[in-house]
């Protein structure tokens, strides 16, 4: 079904993406329901897209509906950090975490996220008036900004580990999929795990002298601290005279990997279906344009004058919704439950369908499928009867996206600085075909011409 449907492209302007992204799930819902369950190889998995039951799922605060866990090279490469922990350990990571990303570290990131969108519209000068493919452009643009504040001052070192890391992510792809055979993979590696253990070696010599580097300048005297990036208050806790609360090293290793992958691929598939949405939708490209023109004028964005951009906000939820960054969810159950009327034996994989319940018209309304920002006029809260659990883009409660301010920051700025100096159409080149590996990104790429203002 899948190849069926990634074989054509879609019509360039329709986000009718559910049937073709996930044809199983469309025709079994349309057969079974809003929950059904089927066999991926030897696991049983559970599809829920009822949002009282992922409510359900959301809420339990028994940690019955616990982290599904990675096998294999995707392990090595989404790494073991906190999204996939649960319990003491998740929660000492995540309190790093909700330190460096709050309000205020945020505020203090801003400056840089700005410097970084600047230098990357410097080399679009070239493009004016000429086609410009801007998935390519905002990968560099996001790795450059989560690089700067996961490893500040080691900001060089930091992209050298990232590229081992998207090295990692390719073999992880093409090795994504195959039918692995647990036995013979114990005896045999394959030789993407052979290369994928060797740039992971690497990582950790590269991880250790940052580490050592930093230790160095305290013991020294020539810095009071080891850094007020994100690694740097990793390894604040590394050396934590309290065992209990103590973060090992292959823990920051994990956590930086962690980070590599949430806050990167993520947010250049947000940026990238923005921009494709802006180009598309002109009316809505020039209500945010004039936005831009009233609270920043020619100016460069600030903490300030960036919160007043109301409509721009609107448009990176619809965005978020018509084409979330992950598709599903996962999760495991860890003891024998009951969810609704089900009886749910342990070991059962949930998948919580986000992408069916962003385009489901019971919830959504008849218009589900069509760009209509306005529908997040009154904020998210308001845009559907129960919006906190019908949209899921960064999922909900004590597990929501540790980033989302961040990415929506950095989305708000790029996409700010951007209307100020181009007039967006969509090339006659650009084929619409959203793809999900990991992330849901489209599949060749946004080809976009340029008009300056
Ligand atoms: C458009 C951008 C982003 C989207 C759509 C997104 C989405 C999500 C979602 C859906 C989850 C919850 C996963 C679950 O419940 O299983 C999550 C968790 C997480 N995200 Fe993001 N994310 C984005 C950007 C970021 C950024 C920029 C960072 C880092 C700066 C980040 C770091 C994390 C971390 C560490 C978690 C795990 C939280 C935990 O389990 O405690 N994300 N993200």
């Amino acid at each position: 079904m899948l190849m069926k449907c990634n074989s054509v492209p879609l019509d360039v302007s329709s986000h009718d993406i559910f049937p073709r992204l996930q044809p199983h799930f469309h025709s079994w819902i349309k057969l079974y329901g809003s929950t059904f369950l089927y066999w991926m190889s030897t696991k049983p998995q559970l599809v829920v897209a009822d949002v009282e039951l992922i409510k359900e799922i959301f809420t339990n605060k028994q940690g019955t509906f616990g982290k599904a866990k990675f096998e294999g090279i995707l392990k090595k490469f989404v790494g073991d950090g906190s999204v996939f922990q649960q319990g003491h350990k998740w929660l000492k990571l995540r309190k790093v975490a909700d330190h460096v990303f709050h309000a205020q570290s945020l505020k203090e990131m801003f400056p840089a996220m700005v410097e970084k969108v600047e230098a990357m519209l410097k080399t679009w000068k070239s493009y004016e008036g000429k086609e410009i493919e801007v998935y390519e452009e905002f990968k560099h643009l996001s790795l450059e900004i989560i690089s700067n504040s996961v490893f500040g001052s080691d900001h060089t070192t930091g992209k050298h580990i990232f590229d081992m890391l998207d090295k990692i992510a390719y073999i992880s792809f093409l090795s994504y999929g195959k039918i692995r055979n647990p036995i013979i993979d114990k005896i045999f590696r394959s030789s993407e795990e052979i290369e994928a253990d060797k740039i992971l070696d690497e990582l950790f010599e590269s991880f250790i002298r940052i580490i050592k580097q930093r230790e160095e300048k305290v013991k020294t005297g020539q810095s009071d601290n080891y850094g007020a990036d994100f690694l740097g208050s990793l390894l604040e806790g590394h050396l934590n005279a309290d065992e209990n609360a103590r973060i090992s090293i292959h823990e920051i290793i994990e956590e930086c990997k962690t980070f590599y992958f949430a806050g990167h691929k993520t947010v250049t598939s947000l940026l990238s279906w923005s921009l494709y949405l802006l180009a598309i939708h002109t009316d809505w490209q020039e209500k945010a344009r004039n936005e831009v023109a009233e609270f920043l004028g020619q100016e460069n964005p600030t903490t300030e004058n960036i919160s007043k951009l109301k409509a721009v906000g609107m448009i990176i939820n619809e965005t978020l919704r018509l084409y979330p960054p992950f598709p599903v969810l996962q999760r495991e159950v860890t003891r024998k439950t009951r969810l609704g009327k089900l009886n749910i034996p342990a070991g059962t994989e949930v998948i919580i369908a986000t992408l069916a319940v962003h385009h489901n018209s019971e919830v959504w309304g008849e218009d589900a499928h069509l760009f209509k920002p306005e529908r997040f006029a009154e904020g998210v809260s308001k845009a559907t009867r129960d919006s906190m659990m019908s949209f899921l883009s960064f999922g909900y409660g004590l597990r929501k996206c540790v980033g989302f301010n961040f990415a929506y920051m950095e989305v708000k700025i790029a996409l700010a600085m951007i209307l100020q100096r181009y007039r967006l159409t969509v090339s006659p080149n650009y084929t619409h075909s959203p793809v999900a590996i990991f992330v849901l990104r489209p599949g060749n790429g946004v080809q976009i011409m340029l008009h300056p203002l």
